[in-house]
């Protein structure tokens, strides 16, 4: 027993006071129509267990969203933050992609469309521009500082990132650290958080792989997988009624560590007003078809 080295005494705990840690399960709203039922929690009734759906995804987990490009990442991301806005809870956008005024200009339109008044909202969205900071997008210890200036200034509980994929472009080695640092960083300061991850076209399609390889999938808490299929052949216009030459989208949760989830591939539609909305299984479609 003397020959012991340093020991990191902070890590070690009970299960018990480690329980009295765990935060409470309840649903935060995401904005888009039909998904937020999806998730679920199971009470037992007559022995039985039921679900009782959380509403919105759970609170202070941290999930990656992932697809191809124009699979609507950008616009879920941007329902999220006007939605919670609307509730009155300050969020935190950080934008790797597209500069800040265009990503407003999305905002604002998001907005509209969902019956939001800007004014109630703009004050309750905090941007933090490293599509135009290139420090911000190469080092990751002056991105997590920045970000907890302005959890610390504007008091947030949740942060949206498109993408996070954009933060290790061009040194994806470094994928699973930057996720991993954020990912520690969000649970520390108790944030909801929703990355946008992209997906290479090479990339198995319905899978939750991103550039970066599984690295983001494994390290967060949950992977909701979008996909658009171009409809091509007489069987598939036959069996999901999208006619050819038009596009089917699909929406998946991959995984949720933190409470049960719909494990069926949904259709999804973008609506004229730039708004995802989640409609039923595919396979009821298919079914409902076949007759
Ligand atoms: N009013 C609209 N505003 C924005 N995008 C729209 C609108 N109507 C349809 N879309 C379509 O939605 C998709 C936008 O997807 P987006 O969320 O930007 O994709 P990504 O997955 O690359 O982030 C595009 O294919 C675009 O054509
Ligand atoms: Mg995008």
């Amino acid at each position: 027993m003397d020959n012991w080295r340093e020991i990191e005494s902070g890590a070690i705990m009970t299960a018990g006071e480690a329980a009295k840690k765990t935060p409470k399960l309840f649903g935060i709203p995401t904005g888009v129509e039909g998904l937020d039922d999806l998730f679920f929690t199971t009470r037992i009734e007559n022995g039985k267990p039921v679900r009782v759906p959380l509403g919105g995804i759970p609170s202070r987990a941290v999930i990656n969203i992932t697809g191809v490009p124009d699979t609507g990442k950008s616009l879920i991301a941007e329902q999220f933050t006007v939605k919670q806005a609307a509730l009155g809870y300050p969020v935190i956008f950080v934008t790797v992609e597209s500069p800040a005024p265009f990503v407003t200009q999305g905002l604002m339109q998001r907005a509209a469309a969902m019956g939001i008044e800007w004014g109630n909202v703009e004050d309750n969205i905090v941007l933090i521009d490293a599509a135009s900071n290139t420090r911000l997008r190469e080092d990751v210890d002056v991105l997590l500082d920045t970000i907890a200036y302005a959890i610390r200034s504007f008091d947030t509980k949740s942060v949206v990132i498109d993408s996070i994929t954009g933060l290790f472009e061009s040194k994806e080695m470094m994928a699973r650290h930057v996720v991993r640092r954020i990912f520690n960083f969000l649970k520390k300061w108790g944030q909801t958080g929703i990355f946008i991850s992209q997906k290479r076209s090479t990339q198995e399609e319905e899978s939750a792989e991103a550039a970066g390889g599984y690295a983001v999938a494994h390290i967060v808490d949950g992977t909701v997988v979008l996909h658009k299929k171009l409809i091509t052949k007489p069987w598939e216009e036959e069996a999901f009624g999208v006619p050819i030459g038009d596009v089917l989208r699909t929406i998946r949760i991959d995984g949720m560590r933190l409470c049960g989830h719909d494990t069926k591939t949904h259709v999804m539609e973008i609506t004229e007003t730039g708004l995802v909305k989640v409609g039923p299984p595919l396979s009821e479609i298919v079914k409902r078809r076949r007759g």
